[in-house]
């Protein structure tokens, strides 16, 4: 360690200059680059330490998981938490990554495994008012109010806890940087320093992080790449659901989403999650129409509700939310091309329901059925579902995983279901789910608009 240099640090990439600048080179954002001081290593002299290894003579580990006891958090992290990971979970602030983590270490310490967990943003006094509101009692659950994160490799051979939660990752702070916790540098040097604590043991860390007014991770975009797995935990502020979404995972797929419920005694996972999709129908409102996408490895049923209005002088307006905004302005091409509706017109607003995020093309159809239904003020029959993504010159193409969306669709009590052509079910599956078979949107308004 010698003396310190100042450097200027992007606050959302990272980017550093030697001299400020109002517009950072890096992410092209304004008034982002704060001063700070990094001390200057001095390069250690070119001793080898390591030879490279033949991947087969790399010892085979089996990947062993246990559970978080919150199932739809081990479906995120891909089936469980794997020793010696180190996960981030980021969300707005209230949204319940404290509680989560609680109640995970709660599970976790009942297995008779030790907790470290480490906040800087609540005192003692009030984790304990939390843990009794959610009945939370355990002598295994260790709490340190210390934000200093070079004290914490004493603590942790101390207690040799086997989970560590840091709540949050902007609290601590190293001695060796004078920067604020919370800055660039500190973040990127409090996080290599767990890094290299995980990767030593099998101790598993959660860190817990912020995120600024657009929803990314506060600080730079480093923190995400060292660690193994990033979670986000999402969900509207006035509704009780949330959504834990994988952006990132070392163990397994990213495509998962879990789903939970904030209940007045913490958060409970969601048992029947289109539930939460889908509202009680009314069978003379029109625009809204029912799909099944596939998000990870489950069909979830979701409510799509379009909204056509006449436009305005102008442009009209095309509104999306939940969906990708050019993708409703293409199935609004299509629709217009095959049927010369003329929706250029109408301002067009769709919604997914329950705040999710689709990008599952499966569900096409069913946005330009919900369009269509708005658009003409003709409801679509309540107990129907529609499959299929739509070609360029309105064909409807086949969807994945026929199956299994047909038998949630069943399970959910629906009766009627459009589908893309060639399926071949004669107008009724074995379990009496009366099948529609589509080859196009000229067919789809024949025989379900207008039929
Ligand atoms: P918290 O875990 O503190 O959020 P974060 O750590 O992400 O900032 O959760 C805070 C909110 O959750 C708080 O506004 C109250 C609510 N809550 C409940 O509704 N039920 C509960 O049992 C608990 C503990 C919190
Ligand atoms: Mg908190």
């Amino acid at each position: 360690m010698g003396k310190n240099i100042t450097r200027f640090v992007c606050r959302d990439c990272g980017q550093e200059s030697l001299k400020w600048l109002g517009k950072c080179p890096g992410c092209g954002n304004w008034n982002t680059l704060l001063e700070e001081s990094v001390p200057v290593r001095t390069p250690s002299r070119n001793v080898r330490k390591t030879h490279p290894i033949a991947l087969s003579d790399i010892p085979k580990t089996p990947l062993y998981r246990f559970s978080s006891g919150m199932g739809e958090l081990d479906r995120v992290l891909g089936g469980g938490i794997v020793p010696g990971s180190l996960i981030l979970l980021g969300g707005d602030p209230g949204i319940g990554k404290s509680t989560l983590l609680l109640q995970v270490a709660d599970f976790i310490a009942q297995k008779d495994k030790k907790v470290l967990y480490l906040s800087g943003e609540e005192s003692a006094g009030q984790i304990r008012l939390r843990s009794q509101r959610l009945g939370i009692e355990s002598s295994l659950i260790y709490f340190l109010n210390d934000q200093n994160i070079d004290q914490l490799g004493s603590y942790l051979q101390e207690l040799e806890p086997d989970i560590v939660v840091i709540d949050s990752i902007q609290t601590v702070y190293s001695e060796n940087l004078s920067s604020i916790p919370g800055s660039v540098s500190q973040l990127r040097e409090c996080t290599a320093k767990i890094t290299d604590m995980a990767k030593k043991s099998e101790r598993v860390f959660f860190l817990v992080g912020h995120v600024t007014k657009d929803g990314a991770l506060a600080g730079p975009k480093v923190l995400e790449h060292m660690v193994d797995v990033v979670i986000y935990f999402e969900g509207e502020k006035h509704f009780s659901f949330r959504l834990l979404r994988g952006v990132k995972n070392r163990f397994g797929s990213t495509d998962e989403i879990g789903l939970l419920e904030m209940s007045g005694l913490g958060l409970k996972e969601v048992l029947d999650p289109s539930r939460i999709f889908l509202s009680a129908k009314d069978p003379t409102v029109c625009g809204s129409a029912v799909v099944a996408s596939f998000e990870g490895s489950r069909p979830l049923l979701i409510e799509m509700q379009a909204l056509v209005s006449s436009a305005g002088p102008g442009y009209a307006r095309r509104m999306a939310s939940g969906i990708d905004q050019n993708r409703l302005a293409l199935i609004i091409a299509v629709l217009e091309k095959r049927r010369g509706f003329n929706l250029s017109a109408y301002d067009v607003y769709l919604k997914v329901t329950g705040g999710v995020f689709l990008r599952d093309p499966s569900i096409d159809l069913g946005i330009a059925a919900a369009i269509l239904s708005s658009y003409r003020e003709r409801p679509l029959p309540v107990d129907m579902v529609f499959l299929g993504e739509l070609g360029l010159s309105g064909e409807v193409r086949p969807v994945p995983f026929l199956d299994a969306r047909l038998k949630e669709i069943e399970k959910l009590g629906f009766k009627r279901v459009v589908i893309p052509g060639g399926a071949n079910f004669r107008g009724r599956n074995a379990n009496g789910l009366d099948i529609i078979e589509i080859k196009n949107l000229d067919d789809f308004i024949d025989i379900v608009m207008e039929g």
